[in-house]
């Protein structure tokens, strides 16, 4: 009755942005994503018929409200799936600086998925797996596999065909991610509410669905190449079509701050300069870096005279769930 998961972050190079059905977490568009290496969450799982409530552990410390409302809603998902009524006790520990605005919810649902279904004693395919993820956090299906990923935003009503499914292996291609941790006002809005504002007002949302589709085959053809050139033109130009959907919503609304815009600047005179490096950004300030691993050092040199830059994180690509012995 008690298991232990690990799963890694991962960042979307073709954006998941948009829900069809909100309860479900079904996308309006295939996304794809690279495992990392560097940022991972490990969960530990025990159900017992003894406690009158779930209880949660966060790095240490009781769960806050919100998190435990969060996660006894999840364990209920599964509960319902498993046919089982027991209560469960949650210990996790977030090897991702999250106060730092590195979002955490694709290795943590990912984690307790595997977890929660392995201490129930259910075979669950990687499919499955992937699928009860996705009802935790949209891009913690993808975080079931290693290396490049891709969700399959699939056409049913029920989510029964939205999936991930493993592009190409971690040790198959060696990149390079720094993620730029970066001095940052407020907290921005979330993902999920600022997904709902754009779909529902955005002038430009039309345009990025009907770009997505373009993207993704290039992407797909450039990883199966290893054009590492043309991963990062899609890559940049993805990120920068969702970020202008945000910027057509009503009312508008962004999540850059100068310290990003000072980072996109850079990473363009690098390239000017020959050097082959690509950002993308997620729902917050911070930015991620595409580089080949001999351009690592330079790339990492340049940022670290930018005022804004806080700290940066080197990542490789990473590998999908894992069970463990002990957390
Ligand atoms: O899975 P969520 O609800 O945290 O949303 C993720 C949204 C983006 O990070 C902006 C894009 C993505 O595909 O991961």
């Amino acid at each position: 009755m008690k298991a232990v998961a690990k799963a890694h972050t991962n960042i979307a190079l073709i954006k998941y942005w948009g829900k069809r059905n909100d309860e479900l977490i079904l996308p309006m568009n295939n996304s794809l994503s690279l495992t990392l290496d560097h940022f991972y969450t490990t969960t530990e799982v025990q159900f017992d018929e003894r406690l009158a409530n779930d209880m949660f552990i966060f790095n240490g410390e009781q769960a806050s409200e919100a998190e435990s409302t969060k996660i006894s809603s999840y364990l209920n998902m599964v509960r319902q799936y498993a046919g089982v009524k027991r209560n469960a006790y949650v210990r996790s520990i977030n090897h991702v600086p999250t106060s730092a605005g590195f979002a955490s919810s694709a290795s943590g649902f990912a984690a307790l998925a595997a977890a929660s279904t392995k201490a129930l004693g259910l075979e669950v395919d990687k499919k499955t797996l992937s699928m009860l993820a996705r009802q935790g956090s949209g891009s913690a299906c993808r975080s079931v596999y290693g290396g490049f990923v891709e969700w399959e935003k699939g056409n049913s009503d029920d989510g029964s065909d939205s999936y991930a499914k493993p592009i190409l292996p971690e040790a198959e291609w060696d990149l390079r991610v720094l993620s730029v941790l970066l001095e940052s006002k407020a907290k921005p809005i979330s993902s999920r509410k600022g997904m709902k504002r754009t779909v529902e007002t955005s002038a430009f949302y039309s345009g990025w669905l009907k770009a997505v589709d373009q993207e993704l085959a290039e992407m797909k053809k450039a990883i199966h190449t290893k054009d590492f050139e043309r991963l990062g033109e899609v890559t940049e130009a993805n990120a920068l079509k969702m970020h202008a959907t945000m910027l057509g919503s009503q009312p508008p609304f962004t999540y850059w701050q100068s310290g990003t815009v000072s980072v996109m600047e850079e990473v363009q005179q690098l390239r000017e300069a020959g050097i082959q490096a690509y950002f993308t950004i997620d729902a917050g300030p911070n930015v991620k870096i595409l580089c080949l691993p001999e351009d690592e050092q330079i790339v990492r040199d340049e940022l670290e005279k930018l005022p804004a830059v806080k700290g940066i994180y080197g990542c490789r690509p990473g590998p999908g769930i894992e069970y463990q012995d002990y957390l």
